[in-house]
């Protein structure tokens, strides 16, 4: 299939390589020049595991311009791909949307073929048939359901694991204006998904609400797994990974999304709360749910801030090791890591921190406050608490003499468990957020607590 792509971000490059790579024909389409030059010379604009490679394996099918007109006239289907940001309110701004959907309704009044519109960028509840609808039919002079059809499409994927989440979704979403629309996308997703997913169509308002459903459902479970985990530091004995590896054998609870560690963060997760209790608020509903996923959330950098501050005793050098907000993602966005740098060095503290992707990213933001450091290991040796914020496994495999001191021991505060008690036993003081350290292997986590 001909296929145009509108917005050549974080979702929507990989979203242009993925169908090339299954055959179909896709032309990208950004106002950003330098994102369309990349492109069209065969180049990723983004960072994503396994992209580069997919691009260079299917040059012949992927193209770039700056012309959307021109890629809407030669293509079938479009989908659109612009950021939706997050308005005062705390709902998601259509502005972009709009904006590429009235470009695409004008460009269409050029052609007389079917055509079917695409939104795939997270939008509100009532958007779809509301004002993107009316843009498309007004700029286009076509009515949607007849001469062409408006789906909205949302992508269930997570930055680092885009490709991969593309390939092997567990359901494909689509709200369609009617059955030949949403037959299209059906047909297209049949193409590229490996496992044959179920497709769950249904009218624009359940696909939208059924999109922020599925976030802010898997955001209150991580929520409740950090509460539980600040319950678990509070009692003498009790450890959150034990507690949730036995919560999750329950075949109604389940394992995914349920470890106690640090807030979610990233581009999407923290405004979708956000958004969601605004619309139940607007609605006349009770967001009391979404509010308090939100609160906890945003409580985690006071813990996580806390328990580093009481390591740190005054005065001494404290090493972050991660700066995005996951693993195999440069995005910084709500990331915990950055956050907890900044506070540390408003406190006065000599603060050193290293990422594999996202140093510079970060180092735009904090600037002169914190040290970068070239190498995980420069950064522990520098310092004399190590806190781990990014569950990165090259930092799993530090050898331990690096974390070795003559005098003091380093303390290290480890938010997603990933050293290994036994591997570091004698050689640091390992704290686990969620646990208590086993007698007598240095200060336990109560004493960080307590103190
Ligand atoms: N990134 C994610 O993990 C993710 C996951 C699910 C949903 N989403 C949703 O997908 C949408 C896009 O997110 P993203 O992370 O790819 O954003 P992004 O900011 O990385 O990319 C958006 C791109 O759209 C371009 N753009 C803006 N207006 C345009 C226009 N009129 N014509 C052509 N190009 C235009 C921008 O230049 C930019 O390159 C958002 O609604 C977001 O909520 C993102």
């Amino acid at each position: 299939m001909k296929i145009s792509v509108i917005g050549l971000g974080k979702l929507g490059t990989p979203l242009a390589v993925v169908l090339a790579s299954k055959g179909h024909d896709v032309v990208g389409v950004d106002v950003n020049p330098d994102f369309v030059r990349l492109l069209a010379s065969g180049k990723s604009p983004v960072e994503e595991p396994g992209i580069q490679k997919l691009i260079d394996e299917n040059r012949g099918r992927i193209s770039a311009t700056a012309d959307l007109e021109a890629a809407v006239l030669k293509t079938e289907v479009t989908f659109v791909i612009v950021p939706t940001p997050s308005d005062h309110q705390g709902g998601f701004s259509n502005k972009y949307v709009l904006s590429a959907v009235t470009a695409i309704g004008q460009a269409l009044r050029k052609k007389r073929d079917y055509h079917v519109v695409n939104v795939t960028s997270t939008v509100m509840p009532g958007s779809t048939g509301g004002e993107i609808r009316r843009a498309l039919e007004t700029a286009s002079g076509r009515e949607v359901g007849a001469t062409c059809g408006l789906c909205y499409n949302p992508e269930f994927v997570a930055l680092g694991s885009v490709m991969r989440d593309m390939l092997y979704p567990d359901m494909i979403l689509v709200g369609e204006s009617d059955a030949r629309a949403g037959g299209v996308l059906e047909e297209i997703y049949k193409t590229v998904c490996e496992k044959n997913p179920p497709v769950k169509r249904m009218n624009w308002m359940n696909a939208e609400i059924t999109k922020i459903s599925v976030n802010t459902y898997v955001t209150t479970r991580i929520s409740y797994a950090n509460m539980l985990s600040d319950i678990c530091e509070r009692l003498p004995g009790a450890d959150v990974d034990v507690v949730t590896a036995a919560l999750g054998a329950d075949s109604r609870i389940g394992k995914k999304y349920l470890k106690g560690a640090l807030g979610y963060g990233g581009p999407c997760f923290p405004r979708d709360n956000v958004a969601f209790s605004h619309l139940a608020r607007t609605l006349g509903a009770r967001p009391d749910l979404a509010e308090a996923t939100d609160r906890l959330n945003r409580y985690q950098i006071e813990r996580l801030a806390a328990a580093a501050s009481r390591l740190l005793e005054g005065g001494s050098k404290v090493g972050i090791l991660g700066l995005s907000y996951k693993p195999e993602t440069a995005v910084i966005e709500e990331s915990q890591g950055v956050a907890l740098a900044a506070r540390l060095s408003e406190s006065r503290r000599e603060v050193y921190v290293h990422d594999p992707m996202a140093l510079s990213a970060a180092m735009a933001v904090l600037g002169d406050k914190v040290v970068p450091m070239r190498s995980a290991e420069e950064c522990v040796k520098a310092v004399d608490v190590l806190v781990i914020t990014t569950a990165w496994p090259q930092y799993a495999e530090i050898p331990a003499q690096v974390f070795a001191r003559p005098q003091a021991r380093l303390q290290i505060l480890d938010c997603w468990r990933i050293l290994s008690r036994e591997r570091l036993a004698g050689v640091a003081d390992l704290h686990f957020l969620g646990a208590a350290a086993p007698e007598p292997a240095g200060r336990q986590i109560r004493a960080v607590q307590s103190s």
